[in-house]
């Protein structure tokens, strides 16, 4: 028998004006495009906002339904516009924010397991990281260098295609 670790490591910033000024933008962007979530159920904004490897903006929030699986996370909404969009580009950073009607937004958010199941695929797909920065409407800042340092030991393509 033998035992495994994962260690998973990010940064911590007290606020965003401690972060490099396109993160601190993109995080800023993140919290404006809050404001477009559609999400009358949970009344949980979440917004996100990817700059890509050739420099275009791409934002997504969360859309909800009455038929409440049929709701998106932000995150996969941004993806799947990205795609459509500029289906041969990468992503390079996103930053995902929130704001809620029951409670404040001080601490960061991280995507949900679908979410990061859907990054990870993605980050396979144009073989290239997703930073994330993710930050509420106030207070400290987490940054991943990868998304897929979410998501250890995930189910890939290549588990599909085993010999
Ligand atoms: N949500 C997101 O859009 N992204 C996350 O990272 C977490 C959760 C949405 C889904 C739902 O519309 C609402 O937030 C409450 O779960």
């Amino acid at each position: 028998m033998k035992k495994n670790k994962i260690e998973i490591s990010y940064e911590i910033f007290d606020d965003l004006s401690e972060l490099a000024m396109q993160d601190a933008w993109l995080l800023n962007e993140a919290r404006e495009v809050t404001n477009q979530a559609y999400a009358p159920y949970s009344n949980f904004y979440v917004g996100a906002v990817a700059k890509l490897v050739n420099g275009e903006i791409v934002a997504g929030s969360n859309q909800e339904n009455a038929s409440f699986p049929a709701g998106l996370c932000a995150e996969r909404v941004l993806l799947a516009s990205a795609s459509v969009l500029y289906p041969n580009i990468a992503v390079d950073t996103m930053a995902i924010s929130y704001h809620s009607n029951n409670g404040n937004s001080k601490v960061p958010i991280s995507p949900c397991g679908i979410c990061r199941q859907t990054l990870r695929e993605y980050e396979d797909r144009f073989k290239h990281p997703i930073r994330l920065i993710l930050g509420g409407m106030e207070g400290k800042v987490f940054i991943f260098e990868k998304a897929s340092s979410l998501l250890p030991l995930a189910f890939t393509s290549k588990d599909l295609n085993q010999e």
